[in-house]
């Protein structure tokens, strides 16, 4: 065990085997059995070092997120962090790999992070540094900070719109935008994502951006979006998936001349 600074340590495989480290492993309930086939995917994977890091806890771990899904812990990767999704073991689904080509699919369009690696049971991805997009939104005090963060955001659901791909959660983008560093945002968890669906990328997010989301006040307050002219561009837009009408929602909310 290596400790980098109070709190935040790292520790190699074989040290999963043990408690509290065997819980994050097989969250939440762990069996050696289950414990020795993960250590063995995590060498397939090329990971040897996993760094406990980040907002949230388990067992009094430090890690990245939790979710119904997955337990996301900072691990290393070639020597660079990446973010490590391990898959419950009572979760609702038996493998991470539909959510791997997902991930795959959008990564070729720029959006989400960019996926390493993935076995059965874990996601190997880029690690995003930063926060949910409510967290910086509620800290934020540059105009034209939000509105480069907006755009990229529209722009990223538009292009999921146009090639068909429809997040699935994107109503609860609160918890599925994180915004980097160097503010940037970025769309993670596609594990609900689906090609067969109808692909409501656009009028999800403004719903939560605009109208119902924690952070739409402040958005409409600093932006002083017109809500019955945007409501009404949505719903052509919604009809019709065109650049075109989409421009015209970037203009309803401000964030193009
Ligand atoms: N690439 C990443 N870099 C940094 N943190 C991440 C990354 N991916 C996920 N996280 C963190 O882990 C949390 C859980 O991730 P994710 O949403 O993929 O799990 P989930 O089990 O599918 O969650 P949910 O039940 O909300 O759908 C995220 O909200 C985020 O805080
Ligand atoms: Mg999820």
């Amino acid at each position: 065990m290596a400790y980098l600074s109070k709190n935040i340590y790292s520790i190699t495989l074989k040290d999963l085997l043990f408690q509290p480290y065997i819980q994050i492993l097989c969250y939440p309930k762990p069996t050696i059995e289950e414990a020795e086939n993960r250590i063995k995917e995590l060498q397939n994977l090329n990971v040897f070092k996993i760094e406990f890091f980040g907002k949230k806890e388990v067992s009094g771990l430090k890690i990245l997120g939790k979710g119904c899904v997955g337990i996301v812990i900072k691990a290393y990767f070639n020597n660079k962090p990446a973010a490590l999704k391990i898959r419950r073991v009572d979760a609702n689904r038996d493998s991470l790999i539909y959510e791997a080509f997902m991930l795959k699919k959008v990564n070729e369009y720029g959006i989400g992070p960019k996926l390493y690696n993935y076995t059965k049971n874990f996601l190997l991805m880029e690690f995003i540094n930063g926060q949910s997009i409510v967290e910086w939104i509620k800290q934020l005090t540059n105009k034209e900070k939000l509105k480069s963060v907006l755009i990229k955001i529209l722009e990223d659901c538009f292009k999921l719109d146009e090639i068909g791909l429809d997040h699935g959660e994107l109503s609860r983008a609160n918890k599925h935008i994180l915004i980097n560093n160097s503010d940037t945002p970025i769309i993670i968890d596609f594990e609900t994502a689906s090609e067969k669906r109808y692909a409501s990328n656009i009028t999800k997010i403004c719903n939560f951006l605009f109208f119902k989301g924690e952070i739409a006040l402040k958005i409409n307050e600093v932006l002083n979006v017109s809500l019955n002219e945007l409501y009404n561009a949505l719903k052509i837009y919604k009809k019709n998936k065109t650049r075109e009408n989409f421009e015209k929602i970037l203009k309803l909310c401000n964030l193009k001349a």
